[in-house]
């Protein structure tokens, strides 16, 4: 038996992203692309969880379970319908949900973008748009001027590789497959652009692409820092461990620089790095190998390798060398118990790095509810609260008991 204390003021949080559950999010590139048919998506996020609606008492809830903070993501889609109209109404509502952590006793961390952009961004060159940075920094100073003084964190960008994760993992074919399909062409029509031009967040995976979303994170920040000086900013990563398999030395060690190290190396005058982490992914000399066999697989289809929180935890601070604080940590599964094994080991982790001096500040459970896994749609059970989607009912998993318990203590005992 393990008994642990985690230090004072560490972040115990969940997360979640508008799109996948405020509902209704029209103005959105992804929710067109979900309308397509022979979209990419499932199935489309229609009213999701109506967490626009029923944010405070979902706030109320995580409150209860005892954690301290909350990380959601404010909708540019909303906020900034029509390039350069703000919308009043939905700044207060953003406003209102700040308002309520902080009645709750939650700490608010706001994501700027989690994948999710304004139809009219996507006409103007979207995520390889030459104003694209300046455009979103825009965004972000009339965000933080309403919401900055009150709120703990922000992330400017939600996981700045995920493009480059998804091609190089094999998890999405080349972006030239994807241009093809027919629910891309469609929704590329619908904004009349080319299929080429069409560039959501996720596919901006050229060196054009990271440099724009590069940029965009610094213009950001300076923005935010002009206003808030003090107010904690950082970006988010999809950082899952790379490893190598045999003969796969040469290309894991490409895949973890190019999918990386070059954001890491960017960030190192940020405030933190959220780390967000799922499991490990391999490669040989062919590329990736997917799951080991006899490796028990989630309902994600990536290996349940809990232990990937602790290695990507040790490489951003290794390179980044700044706080880390983990922005995304879960498992989809609709076993409970696993959920709990899950997070055990990864905690475990956790504290191993924070034995050895990493500054950790907390570790964020996602999700808060099940909710819209993008192109899987509605299958995958992330949340510790689930939804039911015909009454949209929540009630809260014996994990998140669990985590709540832990979190309100700040202490765990483990029998590792
Ligand atoms: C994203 C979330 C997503 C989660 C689980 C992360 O890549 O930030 O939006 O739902 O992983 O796949």
């Amino acid at each position: 038996m393990a008994k642990y204390q985690f230090p004072d003021g560490f972040l115990w949080g969940t997360a979640t992203a508008a799109h996948q559950v405020e509902g209704n999010n029209t103005n959105s590139d992804i929710w067109l692309m979900e309308q397509m048919s022979g979209s990419m998506f499932v199935e489309p996020s229609g009213n999701a969880c109506e967490h626009f609606e029923r944010y405070a008492s979902d706030i109320a809830l995580l409150a209860s379970l005892g954690f301290n903070s909350y990380r959601f993501s404010v909708e540019w889609a909303r906020i900034e319908p029509e390039e350069g109209s703000f919308s009043d109404s939905a700044l207060e509502h953003y406003s209102s949900m700040v308002d309520c952590c902080i009645a709750q006793g939650l700490k608010p961390f706001i994501t700027l973008h989690h994948f999710t952009s304004p139809q009219w961004l996507i006409q103007r060159g979207g995520w390889e748009g030459s104003d694209t940075p300046a455009l979103f920094a825009r965004y972000a100073e009339k965000v933080i001027s309403v919401l900055g003084s009150r709120i703990n964190g922000v992330c400017t960008i939600n996981e700045a590789n995920i493009g480059r994760v998804l091609t190089s993992s094999g998890m999405l074919p080349s972006l030239d497959i994807i241009r093809q399909t027919p629910g891309w062409r469609a929704a590329a029509n619908a904004l009349d652009v080319t299929a080429d031009e069409f560039m959501p967040f996720m596919f901006a995976i050229s060196e054009s692409g990271r440099q724009t979303i590069m940029a965009a994170h610094r213009q950001a920040v300076n923005c935010i820092k002009s206003i808030q000086p003090a107010l904690s900013c950082g970006i988010t990563l999809a950082v899952q461990d790379i490893v190598a398999g045999p003969g796969g030395e040469e290309i894991a060690a490409k895949h973890r620089r190019e999918v990386n190290e070059v954001y890491l190396n960017e960030i190192t005058e940020d405030d933190f790095v959220g780390v967000q982490c799922y499991s490990r992914h391999r490669y040989d000399s062919n590329g990736p190998m997917g799951p080991e066999s006899g490796v028990e697989v989630t309902d994600m289809g990536y290996e349940f390798w809990p232990e990937a929180l602790e290695q990507t935890i040790r490489q951003a601070y290794d390179v980044a060398g700044i706080p880390v604080l983990v922005t995304e940590n879960g498992i989809a599964t609709t076993d409970d118990r696993r959920r709990i094994d899950y997070v055990t080991r990864a905690l475990t982790g956790v504290q191993a790095c924070l034995n050895d001096g990493i500054p950790v500040l907390g570790y964020t459970y996602w999700s808060a509810m099940d909710n819209f896994e993008w192109m899987l749609g509605y299958r995958p059970k992330f949340g510790i609260i689930a939804i039911d989607r015909k009454t949209q009912g929540r009630s809260v998993k014996q994990s998140g008991k669990w985590l709540g318990d832990i979190a309100r203590t700040n202490a765990t005992t483990f029998s590792v």
